[in-house]
């Protein structure tokens, strides 16, 4: 089996979807990995990297896609203005392709792969089980986001964040607030009590309460029993405006008095919940600063805007996108190990990809295959947007 790992086309995009290690694990195991020259350089790895690990490097995205029997890619595909073809169509019939998809979020692209008869498997539908742990590239991915939003909010914020006792006085640490505890949350603590600010975290799963504080957070409780906010694979629940209602007034408490708020807060599949209203950030201290790190899924903050840093009621509010693009050595590292252990749940033999379609994680994280929407919640998604299947197609059928 042939796997091809193209140029990220996205913009800004910098990270990659094999590193020299996961190609060296591909190539033993007797698959052919093929290259599009200059994939990863924003990752400061060069073609020479690649081939001495077994690749082979070729020189444009058609021969790639045209060659390659399963993709490897962190973005959706797009249109590739230079060989000005999709990169879908691009692709082989059948062929199969591993990346981050947001299916929901790009029903255009799902309809393409279902066109070219094309097995799409998205990273962001592995299931979050344990034991799709080491393939679980969001948490990867928010990990880095986690990180980098400390950083983010401590370059914005007009002080320090630890304490000092000087000469000249004593400078008192910053206190930042999270919200959410789940994968980013919690890195987010580590960091910000690494630069030595004061943390006081929330979230509604009581359970994270302990994790909170071994890392050195303050957990402020939310009135809510075990069990109401958490459903049986351990994730949070959607909980009623109420509910939303009194958080706010909670964590108005804190953020009265906040020098940075991160937050993190999401429940699977639905819209983040705003926690932060315009009211509690013209009460924020001036100079402080908020990163929404849940802005694509409609923003933790009423006043986040997707992809932009601005400044309301003295308080600057950070949107940025792609957060682990900015970290793209390590993002690559990671990501390209959670696809690799994916790879290799596919391909059983280390070679050529057998799928076992009863598989949990193959069945969770699989969008289209032989020519049909396999995932229920997309293809009801599709219905809803009353979008056709390609015209001549078998599956429309199934309709
Ligand atoms: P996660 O699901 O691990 O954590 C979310 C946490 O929020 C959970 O612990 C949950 O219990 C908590 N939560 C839900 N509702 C809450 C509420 N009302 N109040 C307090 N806590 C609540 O999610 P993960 O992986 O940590 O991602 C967090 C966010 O960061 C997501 O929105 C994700 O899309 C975003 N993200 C953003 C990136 C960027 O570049 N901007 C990159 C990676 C992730």
């Amino acid at each position: 089996m042939k796997v091809g790992i193209p140029k990220e086309i996205f913009i800004n995009e910098s990270r990659v979807a094999a590193t020299p290690d996961t190609v060296s694990r591909m190539a033993k195991g007797g698959m052919e990995v093929i290259i599009e020259t200059g994939a990863g350089l924003n990752s400061f790895i060069s073609d020479d990297d690649y081939v001495k690990a077994g690749a082979k490097i070729v020189a444009g995205a058609e021969e790639l896609f045209g060659a390659a029997d399963c993709i490897l890619k962190v973005q959706k595909p797009l249109m590739n203005d230079r060989a000005k073809k999709h990169e879908v169509d691009m692709m082989k019939e059948g062929a199969v392709l591993i990346t981050f998809l947001q299916p929901y979020a790009n029903l255009d692209i799902v309809i393409k792969l279902v066109a070219r008869k094309i097995t799409g498997f998205s990273m962001d539908a592995v299931p979050r089980i344990s034991r799709a742990q080491m393939m679980d590239a969001l948490s990867s991915m928010s990990t880095i986001a986690g990180y980098k939003a400390v950083l983010l909010a401590a370059d914005n914020l007009k002080k320090f964040f630890p304490m000092l006792s000087t000469a000249a006085g004593t400078v008192y640490p910053a206190k930042t607030v999270i919200i959410g505890a789940g994968v980013a949350g919690l890195q987010a603590i580590a960091t910000a009590k690494r630069l030595g600010s004061r943390v006081v975290a929330f979230d509604t799963r009581p359970a994270v309460g302990e994790q909170i504080q071994s890392l050195g957070g303050e957990f402020a409780p939310l009135e809510v029993n075990h069990g109401q906010a958490e459903d049986a694979g351990g994730y949070a629940k959607e909980m009623s405006a109420d509910f939303y209602k009194q958080e706010q007034e909670i964590i108005r408490k804190h953020s009265k008095d906040a020098d940075v708020i991160i937050s993190t807060a999401l429940v699977p599949g639905k819209p983040a919940p705003t926690l932060i209203t315009e009211e509690m950030v013209k009460e924020m201290q001036p100079g402080s600063v908020i990163v929404d790190l849940s802005v694509e899924q409609g923003g933790n903050c009423a006043l986040s805007e997707a992809g932009k840093i601005v400044v309301k009621h003295g308080v600057t509010i950070i949107g940025t996108t792609n957060l682990p693009a900015t970290i793209p050595v390590h993002a690559s590292q990671l990501y390209s190990r959670n696809i690799l252990n994916f790879l290799m749940l596919l391909a059983p033999d280390k070679k050529d990809i057998k799928l076992d379609l009863e598989d949990e994680i193959v069945k969770g994280s699989m969008i289209t295959h032989a020519a049909d929407i396999t995932s229920n919640g997309v293809k009801e998604a599709v219905k809803k947007a009353n979008i056709a299947y390609p015209s001549g197609n078998a599956a429309r059928s199934h309709w």
